[in-house]
């Protein structure tokens, strides 16, 4: 499989980590790919010029990235990270994994925003942003996620990991202990450890 990759991307580093719980990384070639210069390479696999972009074997390109976790939970042996359809285990999973990606598509946007200009608009959008960030983790606080065993506790870790590296300044862990004990705990794990964002 090929994946269209980037080292500072939080989705892709959802994927890796997926990958590595599922024992899959050694069949995935990592291709470098700048999605913001849409290379022709990335657009022939993704008209949205994003990336996670997974090609099969078979030669299908698969994205985003919740659809290639679901497609990487078909492959291989380790027990799947999605819970068996129609289950409440599943439905709480993605529910932990939608309020996660939500974590990550705010905290990307604002970052985004923040080379340019900090116009009163702007602004306004800076800060509903981070009042969904903030509530988002209250969410999370009070019904932790306790392993990573499955797609929801991925992503959390992986949108913890997005706040720590593009937004260091401004600490969560003080206002979310139980968040901030599990994440510690988790990032020692090879999923984790082996994908710090870089860049
Ligand atoms: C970042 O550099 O923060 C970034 C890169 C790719 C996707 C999302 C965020």
């Amino acid at each position: 499989m090929k994946l269209h990759f980037s080292p500072a991307s939080p989705y892709v580093r959802k994927v890796m980590a997926a990958a590595i719980a599922r024992g899959l990384e050694g069949r995935i070639e990592k291709v470098a790919t700048n999605p913001h210069l849409s290379p022709p390479e990335l657009l022939a696999d993704n008209p949205l010029s994003k990336v996670p972009a997974l090609v099969t074997d078979d030669g299908i390109a698969v994205f985003d990235s919740p659809v290639i976790c679901e497609y990487l939970d078909t492959l291989g042996e380790a027990p799947p990270l999605f819970p068996p359809t129609g289950s409440r285990e599943r439905l709480l999973a993605q529910i932990m994994h939608a309020t996660a990606d939500g974590i990550l598509d705010a905290a990307v946007a604002r970052r985004m925003q923040m080379a340019h200009p900090q116009d009163e608009a702007r602004q306004a959008f800076d800060a509903r942003q981070k009042a969904a960030i903030g509530r988002a983790l209250d969410a999370l606080e009070a019904a932790p996620p306790e392993g990573l065993s499955h797609i929801g506790e991925i992503a959390v870790a992986c949108a913890l990991g997005y706040l720590d590296f593009r937004f260091a300044h401004e600490p969560w862990r003080e206002t979310h202990p139980r968040l901030a004990a599990w994440f510690a705990e988790v990032s020692q794990r090879r999923p984790l450890a082996e994908t710090v964002p870089a860049g």
